[in-house]
């Protein structure tokens, strides 16, 4: 049991629900690691409260806090600045102390860069296939246009979402990188090469596990990796169905990992050793039981 005593600073969670969160597994494990008289804990907001919230967190000298759902749009009305990714994809999970107030990052999407990153799955250059167009994958959209991916086709049920976030992605990006179409018509796709596949939707999350937006075996034998952003079960049947026809396939669970590893860094101003972070991972898997 570490010591709590006058010098320990605060962080932790503010969103509602918050009570299944894995993030006090993050922080709590790091700050033990590094030896930092740091506690993290979750906070749950009530609606209405989100602007009183984080105006008294400010005032109560809390070091930094992460957003979840339902506030990670909300919230950009209550902070002093915010970061440009986070700003162009319109959300904030990580709030950090600065002069005057909070600024908000999306640590989200840097941390679903890094967890490719450690698996070794590059964004440059590649042509990918992106699954969604809500706010999950309209972020994806924009992290890989801005890696310079060289071409996403991006697939949703509902084709407006997906026409939408491709004119708003290559508008900003300025060049025409992302490529809408209906997900029926995957078939369209060229099967001269392979492809990453990024499943941002939240089709086959627990207790749903048996469900999977694509169910035609010829879809999966276009991909060489499969990246399922859902970590709970942590084999989706998106991932069964990308090993089956021999790619390699991943969980979101590092994304979590990472979205964690690079908030604590900013708050504190340091570098996670990468051993650090795979001994709060080794963690995570515990507490999922896998
Ligand atoms: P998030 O913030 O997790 O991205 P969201 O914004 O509600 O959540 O987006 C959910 C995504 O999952 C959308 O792409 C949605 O497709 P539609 O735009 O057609 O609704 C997709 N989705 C959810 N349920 C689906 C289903 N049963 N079949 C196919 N796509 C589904």
């Amino acid at each position: 049991m570490r010591q709590i005593d006058g010098h320990t600073r605060l962080c932790g969670l503010i969103g509602n629900p918050v009570e299944h969160t894995m993030s006090p597994v993050i922080h709590n494990t790091l700050a033990e690691k590094e030896g930092r008289n740091l506690v993290y804990v979750p906070f749950h907001v009530e609606h209405g409260q989100l602007g009183r919230a984080v105006e008294g967190a400010y005032a109560l000298n809390i070091l930094g806090l992460n957003v979840t759902v339902p506030y990670k749009e909300e919230v950009t009305g209550c902070l002093k600045a915010v970061d440009g990714m986070a700003a162009q994809i319109g959300a904030v999970n990580t709030l950090v102390r600065t002069d005057g107030g909070y600024k908000g990052y999306n640590t989200d999407m840097m941390g679903l860069y890094r967890a490719m990153c450690s698996e070794g799955i590059r964004l440059e250059g590649e042509e990918i296939i992106l699954l969604g167009a809500g706010g999950a994958a309209r972020a994806v959209a924009f992290l890989c246009a801005s890696k310079q991916a060289a071409k996403v086709y991006l697939l949703n049920r509902t084709p407006e979402k997906a026409w939408q976030v491709a004119e708003e992605v290559n508008r900003a990006s300025g060049r025409e990188c992302i490529v809408p179409m209906r997900t029926r018509d995957h078939g369209k796709i060229p099967a001269d090469r392979k492809y990453l596949a990024i499943q941002a939707t939240s089709v086959g999350l627990y207790p749903h596990v048996e469900d999977v937006v694509i169910g035609d075996v010829g879809f999966y034998q276009k991909i060489h990796t499969g990246f399922d952003l859902i970590y709970r079960p942590s084999e989706t049947k998106f991932m069964s169905l990308v090993r089956a026809e021999g790619g390699q396939a991943f969980h979101g669970l590092k994304m979590l990992l990472y979205q964690g590893v690079i908030a604590y860094e900013l708050w504190n101003g340091i570098t996670v050793p990468e051993e650090d972070a795979l001994a709060v991972y080794g963690r995570m898997k515990g507490e999922m039981g896998i």
